[in-house]
């Protein structure tokens, strides 16, 4: 007669597996999640523009992360107004005029890419017809 396996020994073989595939995936993520954080914080750093107060800016905001988590972003000048503000809230400490050079370096080498077309514009007209009819 074939082997009928009882619920036991079928969770004991899916628990078996279980494991199997969970360090087959961290061996193969780690090394590879370890290589990223080096090589990406590594290239932050480096990719950031020479501008007057770069030092001012790398030196005030890298006390909490790395350059990472904001050399690759684009934003407007609001928004990284928007940005040092919240920043200070979480504790950032900065003269009014360290402010102003942050900002300025902020806001003149990480902009958005200027867009010539204003595609929201014409998508909520578009809608609106869609809506009306
Ligand atoms: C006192 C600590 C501290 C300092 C100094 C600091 N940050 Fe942050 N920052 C944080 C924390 C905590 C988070 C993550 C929490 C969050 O996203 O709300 C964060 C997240 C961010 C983010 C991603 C989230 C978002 O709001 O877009 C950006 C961008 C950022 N920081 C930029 C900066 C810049 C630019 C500076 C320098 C002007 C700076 N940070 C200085 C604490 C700090």
């Amino acid at each position: 007669m074939a082997f009928q396996a009882n619920t036991k020994t079928k969770r004991a073989i899916q628990g078996i597996l279980m494991a199997a595939t969970m360090m087959a995936l961290e061996v193969s993520i780690a090394p590879r999640l370890l290589d990223l954080t080096h090589v990406h914080a590594q290239a932050a750093a480096d990719d950031l523009p020479e501008a007057p107060n770069k030092a001012l800016v790398v030196k005030k905001c890298t006390q909490c992360h790395s350059v990472a988590v904001w050399a690759s972003q684009r934003r407007t000048q609001k928004s990284w107004d928007e940005t040092i503000a919240k920043m200070q809230d979480k504790g950032l400490v900065v003269t009014d005029d360290e402010y102003d050079k942050i900002l300025t370096y902020l806001s003149t080498n990480l902009a958005p890419p200027p867009t010539p077309s204003a595609p929201p514009a014409a998508a909520s007209v578009k809608t609106n017809a869609v809506g009306g009819e």
